[in-house]
């Protein structure tokens, strides 16, 4: 079987991205969402499987600014016929071990809450939800978060620490 390596996420990468993102998505208009720029200034802490042109996943993170202990991830996305392998868990741990290294101590990321599977990969990762200002669909989310009528679930986990040593209760 082909062995996928991780590599950092490169300029070169953002023509095939941007074209099938829409596609990976399920036809939501996400194009506008990974500006170029952040194949150009988020290189260290993004990464992608397959060469540049065959990209089958892709992770853009970065660390915060404003809390250099925080690292957050923008967007990730795996084609829609190698979901399930494994390939979206590669891509975060990368950002893990990366973050960790560089002295995170928690990550952060958002989704829609009409995204359930999202959300299943999410906790699956490690990941819980903040207590937001509402709830749809019996989640927490923040309203308005992203603009007007935009709500958002967020996720924290703490970095540092493997989920064998999580409660019951966090999982
Ligand atoms: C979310 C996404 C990145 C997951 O990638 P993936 O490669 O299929 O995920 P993995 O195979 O690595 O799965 C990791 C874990 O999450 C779980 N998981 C992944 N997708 C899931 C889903 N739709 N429903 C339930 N659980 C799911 C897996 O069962 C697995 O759990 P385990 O390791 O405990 O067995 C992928 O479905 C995707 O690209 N979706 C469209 C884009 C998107 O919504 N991105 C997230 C918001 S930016």
């Amino acid at each position: 079987m082909q062995t996928l390596l991780i590599r950092n996420l490169l300029p070169a990468d953002f023509e095939q991205i941007s074209a099938v993102i829409d596609d990976w998505w399920g036809g939501r208009p996400m194009r506008a969402m990974i500006p170029r720029l952040f194949f150009e200034h988020f290189n260290p802490t993004s990464f992608a499987i397959g060469e540049p042109g065959q990209v089958i996943g892709f992770l853009i993170g970065f660390i915060s600014q404003s809390q250099r202990d925080v690292a957050y991830i923008h967007f990730v996305g795996v084609h829609p016929g190698r979901r399930g392998e494994g390939l979206g868990r590669k891509l975060y741990e990368a950002l893990f071990r990366v973050a960790t290294e560089q002295g995170c101590s928690s990550i952060e990321c958002i989704t829609s809450p009409l995204n359930t599977g999202s959300i299943e990969f999410h906790l699956s990762m490690g990941f819980t939800l903040l207590t937001g200002s509402g709830q749809l669909h019996g989640v927490p989310v923040f309203l308005d978060h992203a603009a007007p009528g935009e709500h958002r679930v967020r996720f924290r986990k703490s970095l540092g620490v493997s989920d064998s040593d999580r409660s019951p209760q966090t999982k």
